[in-house]
């Protein structure tokens, strides 16, 4: 069978397509197990995420199989407490949904394989997500969700891009990161600050104390049209201007401040842009880097001076989890998506390739 093919159905798999459903959602791609239950009706029943960000501390950045490793070890007990708090019986889960990719190699297979045989046992029928349609959907987790069409900016550790949504699964890739993701940037700069890992959000904490107008930092391809990213360059800059500048606190959070203010800049210039090349007032912003509160404001701004709408998933949902792997899973199971028995798991994986329901 050709990798993400759908599989022949066993009858005791099968899905209704108008039939309410409760799905148990895994995510396993990096360093986060999340685990969560979601109904149809109920909404989110259970949601229960472990962060390894101590374990990979030391390292000042995800050691690969030192993550798989803890996923095996703490997915079952979540799996478990999950249950116990939507207070379900295997009886009561309709179908399993896990992140099959894009990510770690290793850390995806324990997904796959724990979801895989479960819904195995379970007699229920297993599907395989996209790991940023989870994030471009976490959104719909919230009310008022958002309604198609609309422009996402997906900004995560891995992944920088901006896509026309025109349905589930109806993606046109407007823009991506040509070298780092916006997350990324992020991460190697809060390293270059002295600040340890995840740094995302402690530069952002850092920002916070920094004073504006003391550096100036580029606004990497915003001079020629596009909507592709770069954010490299920001980091060598960071690196320069580190070297260069004393190293106490006031100014390491000046420099903080003002690499933040060029990132969250550029992606305001190029959301602009893609939404005057699209017509479209409604932005959806997810992915790890949307819970940076400038950010948000920032596209607030935005969408309020276009007279248009703005959409980010509530801060637990920003990063990884597993509420929006069982919100994804259950709308692609509904449409008779089902994973083989003898699942892969895809490291590499475009968004463009799923198919539309
Ligand atoms: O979506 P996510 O949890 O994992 C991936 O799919 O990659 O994103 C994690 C990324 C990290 O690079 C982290 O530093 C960044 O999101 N991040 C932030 C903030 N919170 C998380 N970056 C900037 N500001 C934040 N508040
Ligand atoms: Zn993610």
């Amino acid at each position: 069978m050709e990798e993400g093919q759908i599989s022949t159905i066993p009858a005791t798999q099968t899905t209704e397509r108008h039939m309410l459903m409760r799905i148990l959602g895994i995510e396993t791609s990096c360093d986060e197990t999340g685990v969560a239950i979601y109904d149809d009706v109920q909404g989110l029943m259970s949601h229960q995420l472990y962060s390894q960000v101590k374990l990979h501390a030391d390292y000042g950045g995800v050691v690969p199989e030192l993550a798989s490793r803890d996923h095996v070890r703490k997915l079952l007990p979540l799996i478990q407490q999950s249950m116990q708090e939507a207070a379900c019986q295997p009886a009561d889960i309709h179908g399993v949904a896990f992140t099959k990719g894009p990510g770690l190699i290793g850390a995806l297979l324990v997904g796959a394989s724990v979801a895989r045989s479960l819904a195995y046992a379970w007699q229920v029928p297993a599907v395989g997500v996209h790991h940023m349609e989870g994030h471009l959907l976490a959104p719909m987790l919230d009310d008022p969700a958002p309604s198609f069409p609309f422009i996402a900016l997906l900004v995560s550790g891995g992944h920088s891009m901006l896509v026309n949504v025109q349905g589930i699964g109806r993606y046109a890739i407007l823009g991506e990161s040509v070298d780092d993701a916006a997350g990324e940037a992020f991460d190697k700069t809060a390293k270059l600050l002295g600040l340890d890992y995840p740094g995302g959000p402690l530069l952002a904490k850092l920002a916070d104390s920094g004073e504006a107008g003391h550096y100036q930092f580029p606004r990497p391809m915003t001079d020629k049209p596009g909507l592709n990213f770069s954010f490299s360059g920001l980091k060598t800059f960071a690196a320069n201007t580190i070297r260069s500048a004393n190293d106490d606190p006031q100014t390491m959070a000046n420099i903080a401040y003002a690499f933040q203010e060029a990132v969250v800049d550029t992606l305001v210039i190029k959301c602009r842009r893609a939404l005057k090349q699209t017509g479209l007032k409604r932005l959806v912003i997810a992915g790890g880097v949307s819970a940076n509160q400038q950010l948000r404001h920032a596209l607030q701004d935005l969408m309020r001076s276009v007279k248009g709408e703005v959409f980010y998933p509530r801060m637990e949902f920003c990063t990884d989890n597993g509420a929006m792997i069982a919100y994804a899973g259950l709308q692609r199971l509904k449409a008779g998506e089902i994973e083989p028995l003898a699942t892969k798991a895809q490291p590499r994986w475009s968004l463009e390739s799923l198919s539309a329901i």
